[in-house]
């Protein structure tokens, strides 16, 4: 999705907008149906806590794509954004592959227009190019291999030293990765627009503030945010980080989400999300916050919206994927 959805596209797709019955226990209509249609909820850290406490999986984009290429049900339930259903649908082609809001996009994914993009890559035809998974199936179909962010470092590793890369779209993940390697990448000028918006001030206090806690970071924060991180990894990376450190409280600059699992996961910790640069208090990402769990029942009695992909596409798109889950290995 590189453009706002349009209503009828929203139809095309079946989107179901019908109310539900407000005394329906969705807990339970879900479990009912997850078992009625032989499937599975996957889910991103970054879904509301009522979604995560359904889901079957919580993960990062890493673990997401590697349970999708395992599962053994009939249709998968994905409870994130576009390009994660997306890719889900690519490791399963003949799979039912449904989502509660089709127009849950990402700011990062749509920075990266497949046209700019095409003219970008042959501007500079010696290049290797890695794209970072949030991004659209017609960027994937241009890349040669996918990363995320708990594999980046050693996805560019997996390139000899001598070949020159083009990095996509994230280029605050992209500049990380290449102080990490050594590497000189070719960024592409994205953002995410959670991630973008930390503010440097109101961290810097908060961290006098709370003298004992620790900073951690997604590495698609600036630069300048990541420079004060005492842990910088991915969504997964970060939730570890909090089980194995004795810390006792920590500041957290990624989507509010996570914080619900690391509540669970470390009860007795105190977990502080980092402040944005605005007068809201929390860091939501308005796209995976689209997703409710009424929603979620009803693409799961509904089976739509169901996820597609342009036939044109499908193996060009497949193969820089697969090539990220055999280095992940
Ligand atoms: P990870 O799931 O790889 O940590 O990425 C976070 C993100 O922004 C997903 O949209
Ligand atoms: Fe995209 Fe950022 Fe939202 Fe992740 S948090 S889905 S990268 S806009």
């Amino acid at each position: 999705m590189s453009h706002p959805i349009t209503e009828s596209e929203l139809q095309l797709q079946g989107f179901v907008n019908e109310p539900v019955d407000p005394r329906l226990d969705l807990f339970e209509a879900i479990r009912d149906l997850k078992v009625q249609k032989n499937a599975v909820i996957l889910a991103h850290y970054y879904q509301d806590s009522d979604i995560q406490d359904i889901a079957d999986y919580i993960g990062d984009s890493l673990g997401l794509a590697q349970e999708a290429a395992r599962t053994k049900a009939d249709m998968i339930v994905f409870a994130g954004v576009h390009f994660m259903a997306e890719t889900a649908k690519l490791l399963n082609p003949t799979k039912k592959v449904v989502m509660p809001d089709y127009r849950a996009g990402c700011s990062l994914a749509d920075s990266c227009p497949p046209d700019e993009f095409r003219k970008f890559r042959e501007a500079h035809p010696d290049h290797v190019v890695i794209s970072y998974i949030n991004c659209t199936a017609a960027i994937k179909a241009q890349s040669d291999i996918i990363c995320t962010s708990s594999n980046a470092v050693k996805v560019v590793q997996s390139v000899p030293e001598a070949t020159p890369i083009i990095f996509a779209p994230d280029k605050n993940l992209g500049a990380w990765v290449a102080k990490k390697t050594g590497r000189d990448l070719l960024l592409w000028d994205g953002t995410c627009m959670v991630h973008e918006i930390f503010s440097l001030e109101k961290i810097t206090k908060l961290k006098a503030q709370h003298p004992d806690a620790l900073f951690i970071a997604h590495p698609e924060c600036e630069e300048v945010v990541l420079k004060l991180a005492d842990f910088i990894g991915s969504t997964t990376g970060m939730l570890n980080f909090t089980k194995e450190n004795p810390a006792r409280s920590f500041i957290v600059a990624t989507e509010s989400g996570i914080l619900h699992q690391m509540a669970k996961a470390s009860p007795t910790k105190t977990f502080i999300p980092a402040p944005p640069n605005n007068n809201c208090a929390c860091n939501d990402c308005p796209h995976m916050k689209l997703n409710t769990l009424e929603k979620l029942y009803l693409c799961m009695k509904h089976e739509r919206p169901e996820v597609t992909i342009d036939p044109a596409l499908f193996d060009a798109a497949l193969k820089p994927l697969q090539r990220m889950l055999e280095i992940s290995k």
